[in-house]
């Protein structure tokens, strides 16, 4: 094969680094299929050295079919490409909060994309425009590794359980794990997104469920937007939801990408938490990501107890 594949440096459970691809190389339905493989066997790809909006479109089109973000939907503003979400920090526009005494921009918990919707993206490809002189750093954390590591009686526990999730923009309102002391200030996208129509409603998915290529199981909570598991809405639940959460994001399970300009990282978020550690204020970092459309038919729109009335 025209490539190269290597572990990521460090993690030795999940993911793996791909050098010397030949962007040409990539219409080739051979290598097209070795690069599915490894997506769903691996959950992250490290590309190096191919950082560009082309092969990062290129790339994504093998994953499944690009779209534009939904929160992005009927926003009018300047973009690289309609399939492009630009996420940004600049001292004068971006998201800074206060994180253990130091102000820190860019700063995302941990998460996966769109977990306030009832179709989730497959996946998504992260490139690197401006990077900070320090920080910016994103993590993953594997959440069939995870399930595998869990006590038997809480795979027991949360068997067939729903977790309601939200849309949520200011981090510090996270009812569950790691949530920043203070919000210093949201990026004007962030709060036109709080606005959209699409993140009005809450929506449940399944807290388990198997990913279907190889029948192993996937611990399906987004810690970031995750309010209770439906029918549980109570202390009881609150403390089996945190006890699943914090078992899911120890920092033993984490990988810390730290990036280069020629960097782009694949993920399945159908699989992986992700989360963005952040700059220090006064710092720039610019990403460019695709969103790879897909919907594992298991999300549903919550219906709640007025609804049934
Ligand atoms: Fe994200």
């Amino acid at each position: 094969m025209a490539f190269t594949v290597q572990p990521l440096p460090g993690c030795d459970t999940f993911g793996c680094v791909i050098t010397d691809l030949d962007p040409a190389s990539i219409t080739e339905p051979a290598v097209r299929k070795r690069l599915y493989d490894l997506w769903i066997e691996k959950g992250v790809i490290v590309f190096k050295g191919l950082a560009d909006l082309d092969v990062q479109i290129g790339l994504s089109e093998i994953y499944g079919e690009p779209e534009e973000h939904p929160l992005l939907v009927g926003i009018d503003r300047p973009r690289e490409h309609y399939v492009i979400a630009e996420i940004e920090y600049v001292e004068e526009d971006g998201d800074l909060y206060e994180i253990n005494g130091e102000e820190r921009g860019a700063y995302l918990p941990w998460h996966f994309d769109l977990a306030y919707m009832v179709k989730i993206n497959h996946g998504g490809i992260l490139r690197a425009a401006v990077l900070p002189g320090r920080g910016g750093e994103t993590g993953f954390i594997d959440r069939i590794a995870a399930y595998d590591a869990l006590p038997e009686r809480l795979k027991q526990r949360i068997e067939g359980l729903r977790v309601i999730h939200r849309y949520l923009a200011d981090a510090t309102e996270a009812r569950f794990g790691e949530r920043p002391e203070k919000c210093l200030q949201l990026s004007r996208n962030i709060s036109l997104a709080m606005e959209h129509p699409s993140v009005k409603n809450p929506v449940t998915h399944p807290l388990v469920y198997t990913q279907k290529e190889s029948g192993r199981k996937v611990i399906n909570v987004s810690p970031w937007h995750a309010v209770a598991i439906e029918g549980m809405e109570n202390v009881e639940g609150d403390a089996l939801l945190a006890e699943v959460i914090d078992h899911l994001i120890r920092s033993e399970l984490a990988y810390f990408h730290q990036w280069q300009a020629d960097d782009m990282v694949l993920w399945d978020n159908w699989r992986m938490l992700h989360c963005a550690c952040g700059v220090p204020r006064g710092e720039q970092r610019k990403m460019r990501r695709t969103t790879i459309a897909g919907d594992y038919a298991l999300g549903a729109r919550l219906i709640s107890a007025d609804a049934n009335a």
